[in-house]
């Protein structure tokens, strides 16, 4: 008799403990894009459910997880090494748990935990929801695996734990998955079907941060343009869908013009765009609201028909300088940032010439430059021989590394002798006597500290640049305060 009670008090000590504390520290870093640092803020809010408290310091961590990229070899080359790191950690702190998330767990399912004798848990990105069960699991001293991707599953109903925030700009996810198929990308295997989130979870995470007087954020999507919500179920069915459910439904330019009108001192950015997605409306919408940033990425990938065509990018060169002009026209100061590949299979030097025109065309004000990467299970793995030499594509990636550094320092250079609003973020890493922080364009500037707090609009007129950075002087607080 005793005994039963002893147990069952322990036992309620044990469940108390779970839910209210349980003195566990969660390590959790993220490499990738935005949506796996956001995805992280998910995960963390999962677990601090689970009683679970983050910590910055990996050897005291109970549990670690690595929230992982996909995109190229090196992304998940860097994982493995920091997997090596967890190694030599567990070494000293035998009882520390690995898990992995996101992309490469999508990718590698179980075979990680025969590649990689450290990780105890293998997580996609689709089932954190699942976390608590699979760390019973491992602490019960099994190994588990949850890879199940859903076509419903959006984690609207999770207010995530801002890690690492400056308190000033935070990122709002508004659609999960792929389903424009690029013959490159791994991201419609790793992630999924592409799906929409409830807009009325989405301003109430907006209203959250507002309250906590958040100053930016960024609305986050593999495919922002392709944002559609009717009540749930996936894009491909709205054909399907009621008369009511049609009529009410809420495209991407609606909602971000919903965000924009509820929330005007808010400045709002949002990424990424797809121009075969992208419409005039979403141009006009930015026009109309002062607190939407005038800034778009908008991957091109390659300036020739014909690789765009290999690419399964379902635009021509043509009809992407028709949406550049038409945002220029709309909107004459805005900022557009690319994302190219040089080296695609069959790329050829004419091809290579297509995009280095391209880019002279729309003299972007940044851009994100990678040499080609073979992505196992994809369309062009598949197809296409990887038959550019290495050294061509490093020397055609170093051509347009160069052409990109003259047009962000050309596009800099028209903001010396202009006063531009900045919102504060950050002290300069090259300097604690300076702020960092950007302008609607997206452009760092960095300028020295007066009076000004992080989270201030400020007026900064343009003094100097270089092609990364904008230089100045803090002339008064912008009327956005
Ligand atoms: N190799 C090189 N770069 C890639 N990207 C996507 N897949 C690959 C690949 N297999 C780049 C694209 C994309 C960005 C996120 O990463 O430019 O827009
Ligand atoms: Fe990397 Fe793409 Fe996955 Fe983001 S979605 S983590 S970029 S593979």
């Amino acid at each position: 008799m005793e005994k039963i009670i002893d147990e069952s008090i322990q036992g309620q000590a044990l469940s108390l403990n779970k839910k209210e504390g349980n003195g566990r520290k969660l390590f959790i870093e993220s490499y990738g894009c935005q949506m796996n640092f956001s995805d992280s803020e998910i995960v963390a809010s999962i677990l601090s459910k689970e009683g679970f408290n983050t910590t910055q310091n990996l050897e005291e961590a109970d549990l670690v997880l690595v929230n992982t990229c996909s995109i190229r070899e090196k992304a998940e080359q860097t994982v493995r090494k920091r997997l090596e790191k967890y190694n030599a950690v567990k070494r000293i702190n035998p009882s520390m748990k690995v898990g992995v998330l996101g992309c490469m767990a999508e990718r590698l399912k179980s075979k990680f935990l025969e590649e990689e004798k450290i990780v105890d848990l293998v997580v996609g990105p689709d089932a954190y929801k699942d976390l608590p069960n699979l760390i019973e699991e491992v602490d019960a001293g099994r190994n588990a695996v949850n890879v199940i991707l859903s076509k419903e599953e959006t984690y609207g109903d999770i207010s995530p734990v801002r890690l690492q925030s400056n308190g000033v700009s935070a990122f709002v996810s508004i659609t999960r998955g792929c389903d424009n198929m690029c013959t490159f990308c791994v991201v419609p295997f790793t992630r999924g079907r592409e799906r929409s989130r409830d807009p009325q979870s989405i301003l109430e995470e907006i209203d959250d941060l507002a309250s906590k007087n958040f100053k930016e954020i960024t609305l986050l999507g593999q495919n922002v343009d392709s944002y559609l919500w009717y009540g749930g179920g996936l894009k491909k069915d709205f054909e399907k869908a009621s008369d009511f459910q049609k009529a009410t439904a809420v495209n991407f330019a609606k909602l971000l013009d919903m965000v924009a009108e509820k929330y005007p001192k808010i400045r709002l950015r949002f990424t990424t765009s797809n121009p075969q997605d992208m419409t005039i409306d979403v141009i006009e919408v930015m026009a109309k609201h002062k607190n939407i940033c005038k800034y778009i990425h908008l991957p091109i990938q390659s300036g020739s028909d014909r690789i765009l065509k290999e690419m399964n990018r379902l635009h021509t060169r043509q009809e992407y300088f028709s949406l550049i002009d038409n945002i220029k026209r709309l909107i004459p100061d805005c900022a557009i940032s690319q994302d190219i590949i040089t080296g695609f299979p069959t790329e050829t030097e004419e091809d290579h010439q297509d995009t280095l025109s391209l880019m002279e065309y729309v003299k972007y004000e940044y851009g994100f430059m990678f040499a080609y990467s073979e992505r196992p299970g994809t369309l062009a793995e598949r197809k296409l021989e990887d038959d550019v030499p290495e050294a061509t594509k490093k020397r055609r990636l170093n051509e347009i590394i160069t052409a990109q550094r003259a047009h962000s320092t050309y596009r800099h250079e028209a903001f010396i002798g202009k006063t531009v609003e900045i919102l504060i973020e950050k002290e300069s890493k090259k300097s604690d006597a300076h702020w960092s922080g950007r302008n609607t364009q997206n452009i760092v500037a960095v300028f020295p500290k007066g009076d000004y707090k992080i989270g201030d609009f400020v007026m900064v007129r343009i003094d100097e640049c270089t092609s990364a950075t904008l230089l100045g002087e803090a002339v008064g607080y912008s009327d956005n305060n």
